[in-house]
């Protein structure tokens, strides 16, 4: 696919272009009005739709074309060529669509076209259905099931005291100061209105009686289903030494927590950050970004290495130190008291704010209670249900096989668990739909963003194509021969590539 010159002025598309213009398989980016607009051609079929990424703005010219639809190069949603409909998230609204008229030779854009609503009727409809969780797997199932055509009672309960956030934005630019609170809640209030699935935020699933088909919650209601998504996501691991339940010491998770974080940071002169896990380092340049002092220790010898290797360990931590964190290695705290952390290797950090990211682990009580199978994560099969018919499982909580290896895998990306909450709707309503979709996440550190697809557990090999310090590099971890994952900084379409190749190639 070309990409769009940036110094030719953009056409105008309404005024008309040369066909021959658009490449097959290819993109001409021009305007309609004050719209930027991209138009896509596949033989004789040329498409219009915005130019834009209604997730965060990524710039669709640079994204990839699979089939009908466009994929964005930041973070991997994917439209409808033909519709604009926003067909997977991170992206939970389309964008525009225009009339394409061909004259002779001349393709024209004409009307923008009203948002498609699909009439879809779904092949099967539960009496009714319950999500647990209102996190980002909990809302997209809120999403998809009225969607995709359900019309019968969804109850949404959440313990949390906020209807779905935009987590991953909690230790990046929320935290670094540059995105103000209402970017935060993931859909406006009155959507959930629209759909007539109100969550009902700070309210805890306590038990789940499967046999019964009923779900009781703290207040002592209990709510009948006939069908029921667990999406009850991670929590924090806690620090467990002397001092660690200090009112200074936090985790992150909600949105309290990174608000409680800011407050804090705005008082003091250094934070400590106990791990080098994506979180602890998110937090640290974020800090940094806030002119806080940050030191971490971390029990690794390297950040990220053993999810990464050592070539990106020493590629992230050269990006913090040249902005000023100062790392302690082979270690972690020992002991924590209003003024300071002392390490486990004896030295002592005077500070007022301590954030440990020390991973999190699943919350799965609710399903070990019920008697489902449950290990290291809530058991699913292909189509993300759980031992218990017409329960199912989708995001942090999820253990499912991974169609690349085999394995049961559990993952704890964003994007993931929101298709997954997707997928899962899906085979609520009897589509029978297996769950193929590789994993994708990305991390941010000061300017560089690290794009991570795949998934891989341990390699044997790391393919490394570029350089990492110039910024422009492709890392592909092997195993027994199979490529598995990729991580890419400042490549997103070969991510894209890696993503949907694999795709093709698992849905055989
Ligand atoms: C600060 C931060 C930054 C992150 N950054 C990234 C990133 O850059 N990229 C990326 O891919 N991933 C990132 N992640 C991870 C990502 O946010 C998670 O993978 C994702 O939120 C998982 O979604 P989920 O819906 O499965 O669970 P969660 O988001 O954990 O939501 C689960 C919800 O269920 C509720 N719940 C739990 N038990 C019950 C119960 N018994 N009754 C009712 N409700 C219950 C919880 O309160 C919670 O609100 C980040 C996470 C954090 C915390
Ligand atoms: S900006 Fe397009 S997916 Fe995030």
């Amino acid at each position: 696919m070309g990409n769009a010159s940036d110094s030719a002025p953009a056409p105008d598309l309404a005024a008309g272009v040369p066909a021959s213009t658009i490449p097959d398989g290819g993109i001409l980016a021009g305007r309609v009005g004050d719209d930027s607009v991209l138009l896509f051609r596949r033989g004789d079929q040329i498409f219009a739709v915005g130019a834009t990424c209604t997730h965060y703005g990524g710039p669709l010219a640079e994204g990839l074309v699979v089939g009908d639809t466009v994929r964005c190069p930041w973070h991997h949603a994917c439209f409808s060529l033909r519709t604009g409909e926003d067909l997977r998230p991170p992206a939970l609204s389309p964008v525009g669509s225009w009339e394409v008229v061909r004259d002779g030779d001349t393709v024209r854009v004409g009307a923008k076209r009203p948002e498609a609503r699909r009439e879809v009727r779904p092949p099967a409809s539960p009496e009714s259905v319950v999500i647990v969780g209102a996190g980002p797997a909990g809302l997209l199932a809120a999403l998809t099931l009225r969607r995709e055509g359900y019309g019968g009672p969804v109850t949404w309960v959440g313990a949390e005291a906020t209807p779905p956030v935009d987590r991953p934005n909690l230790s990046k630019d929320y935290l670094a100061g540059k995105a103000p609170e209402d970017w935060i809640p993931l859909r406006p209030p009155e959507v959930y209105a629209e759909l007539r699935i109100e969550p009902l935020v700070g309210l805890e699933a306590t038990a789940l009686d499967v046999r019964a088909r009923r779900l009781t919650c703290v207040d002592g209601r209990e709510i009948p289903y006939g069908a029921l998504l667990l999406a009850t996501g991670a929590e924090p691991v806690r620090l467990d030494v002397p001092g660690s339940g200090l009112p200074h010491v936090h985790t992150l998770r909600t949105l309290a927590d990174s608000r409680a974080i800011v407050d804090l940071a705005s008082k003091v002169k250094r934070a400590v950050v106990i791990g080098s896990s994506f979180i602890g380092l998110e937090v640290a340049a974020s800090l940094r970004e806030r002119g806080v002092e940050v030191h971490v220790a971390s029990k690794d010898a390297r950040p990220l290495e053993r999810v990464m290797g050592p070539e990106v360990g020493d590629f992230v931590r050269g990006i913090h130190e040249s902005h000023g964190v100062v790392f302690h290695f082979e270690t972690t705290a020992a002991s924590i008291d209003a003024r300071a952390v002392t390490l486990t290797n004896g030295e002592r950090l005077e500070t007022e704010l301590v954030v440990a990211g020390i991973g999190v682990r699943p919350r799965t009580r609710l399903a070990e209670t019920a008697g489902l199978r449950v290990d290291r994560g809530v058991v699913v099969d292909a189509y993300l249900e759980t031992s218990a018919p017409g329960v199912f499982a989708a995001g942090d909580i999820a253990r499912y096989p991974d169609p690349r290896t085999g394995e049961l895998v559990r993952i704890e990306h964003f994007v993931h668990a929101e298709r997954q909450g997707q997928a899962a709707a899906r085979n609520m309503l009897g589509r029978r739909e297996p769950f193929r979709i590789p994993p994708f996440f990305w991390s941010q550190h000061y300017d560089v963003v690290l794009n991570y697809a795949g998934h891989a557990e341990r390699w044997d090999e790391i393919r490394v194509d570029g350089s990492l310090a110039a910024r422009d590099a492709k890392l592909t971890y092997v195993a027994g021969g199979k490529e598995l994952a990729v991580l890419t900084v400042g490549r997103d379409r070969e991510n894209l590539e890696a993503e949907a190749a694999w795709e093709r190639e698992d849905g055989r």
